[in-house]
């Protein structure tokens, strides 16, 4: 890109006011504004022209790294030729061929896909597809549905109800009727600083025996759990802690959702976190890296069993009353099919892959700096948790962010861990660049 072109892309700051901006403190956004113009490759480049490494994949999504030239282009001739089809009783070619693509790289077994836009939609989708589930099959007593505390399953109605994060729900009044709560998995006592699956904690997994019990199998529709959460600092899975999730949801008729909304495409150093721990479940939730991040899409990964329950009935009638006008949006379709022959075609599962121990060592070195009582890896998923400061929990956290991104790099906070999730095209080179900035920064932390 010509100096000029880039000049042109990083105007003066722009009238902040009338952006009520998500997730984020408005207030003190606007009185200290960051502003992302433009990207390339692992770089992130701020209004006024300076240069950020990304080490967190946008939000855990741009996994082919950011304007991948490939990706580009296939979104601008896409947008020359369709720009939307009606998505109910017609549609496109492009979308049939991501179906197709994206059930070939899933767990056998997992053979349909129904689109979405993004992660929070793919959740209330997976719900109400278990729900009608069991109800086609004359089991419509199985209403409940089970999440885990700290979950994270965005922000519809559905998500925040399985969802374990306080915050997102306090406010929102009763939310879902009939949903329980598997405990979380985080305990640094027994797994501080651990390097992959922790050892301790697969029994945790047994607590859905107890809850199964309480209110009877035969009303429980689904569990559903992220393989590693992220959203509430990267929690990960005890050694054999997802088989068991597996075995007692067979046992007693429940389906089991995975939600790979962050672990889907790479995250995790293969397809799915579903693919890295061998566990198939019935539904996948994916969104976030199915496009790497170009345009919104999510996607419900279902099994053959479960869709073939819905296509009963007469033909010709709809079997499931639900979508979106841009389910399958072409912009969108025609970027999840360029990012699968990016993923592919480079070779960026295995390089996530390849990369795990070099990211697990560096990230490690960080064991003994100021404030650190944990550092967990997984993948190209990373996790370095702070004490708090007394009184002012995220605080700290959030001024370690603030010192990164002002020495060149983008990492991010759940509560007082930093959290990283770094594109796929990352070197080692960089991933130290990453460590060092935040060595830097804990060592300058109050
Ligand atoms: C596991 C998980 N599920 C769902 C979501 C929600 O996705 P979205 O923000 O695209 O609605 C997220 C977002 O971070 C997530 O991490």
């Amino acid at each position: 890109m010509s100096d000029n072109v880039a000049r042109q892309l990083e105007p003066a700051l722009p009238d902040l006011e009338s952006y009520w901006m998500p997730f984020t403190g408005n207030r003190y956004f606007k009185k200290h504004p960051r502003l992302i113009s433009r990207a390339s490759g692992m770089h992130c480049y701020t209004h006024d022209g300076r240069e950020l490494l990304d080490a967190v994949a946008g939000l855990w999504c741009c996994n082919a790294g950011h304007c991948h030239p490939k990706i580009v282009e296939a979104i601008q001739q896409q947008a020359a030729v369709l720009d939307y089809a009606m998505a109910f009783q017609l549609g496109h070619p492009t979308v049939f061929e991501l179906a197709n693509r994206l059930t070939s790289i899933a767990p056998e077994g997992i053979d349909y896909a129904f689109f979405v836009n993004s992660g929070s939609e793919a959740v209330d989708t997976a719900l109400k597809m278990a729900l009608a589930y069991h109800r086609i099959r004359g089991e419509g007593g199985r209403t409940r549905l089970i999440g885990r505390e700290k979950g994270y399953h965005g922000v519809g109605f559905g998500g925040i109800s399985v969802g374990g994060i306080s915050p997102n729900r306090k406010m929102f009044g009763a939310m879902l009727p009939g949903v329980d709560h598997l405990p979380h998995t985080h305990d640094i006592e027994h797994n501080a600083y651990s390097r992959g699956q922790p050892a301790w904690g697969a029994h945790l997994a047994d607590e859905l025996e107890d809850i199964v019990a309480l209110h009877d199998p035969s009303t429980v529709a689904a569990v559903i759990i992220e393989p590693i959460a992220g959203s509430a600092g990267v929690i990960l899975p005890p050694q054999g802690y997802r088989e068991r999730n597996r075995e007692i949801c067979d046992r007693h008729g429940i389906l089991l959702i995975f939600d790979e909304v962050i672990c889907g495409f790479g995250r995790t150093g293969a397809e799915f976190g579903a693919t890295r721990f061998g566990v198939t479940p019935d539904l996948m939730t994916t969104a976030k890296g199915l496009t790497s991040g170009t345009v919104p899409m999510g996607a419900v990964l279902a099994s053959g069993d479960i869709y073939d329950t819905f296509m009963t009935g007469p033909e010709g009638a709809i079997e499931f009353f639900h979508g979106y006008t841009y389910s399958g949006h072409p912009l969108a379709a025609a970027a999840g099919l360029a990012t699968l022959d990016v993923y592919l075609g480079e070779g960026l599962f295995d390089r996530a892959r390849e990369l795990e121990a070099p990211f697990a060592n560096a990230l490690h070195s960080l064991k003994g700096e100021p404030h650190v009582i944990d550092i967990r890896n997984f993948g190209l998923i990373g996790a370095v948790e702070l004490t708090p400061i007394d009184g002012q929990p995220t605080a700290r956290a959030l001024s370690i962010f603030r010192d990164c991104f002002d020495n060149g790099v983008i990492i991010r906070t759940t509560g007082d861990t930093l959290a990283f999730s770094p594109p796929l095209i990352i070197d080692e080179r960089q991933i130290e660049t990453v460590v060092e900035a935040v060595r830097a920064a804990l060592k300058r932390a109050a």
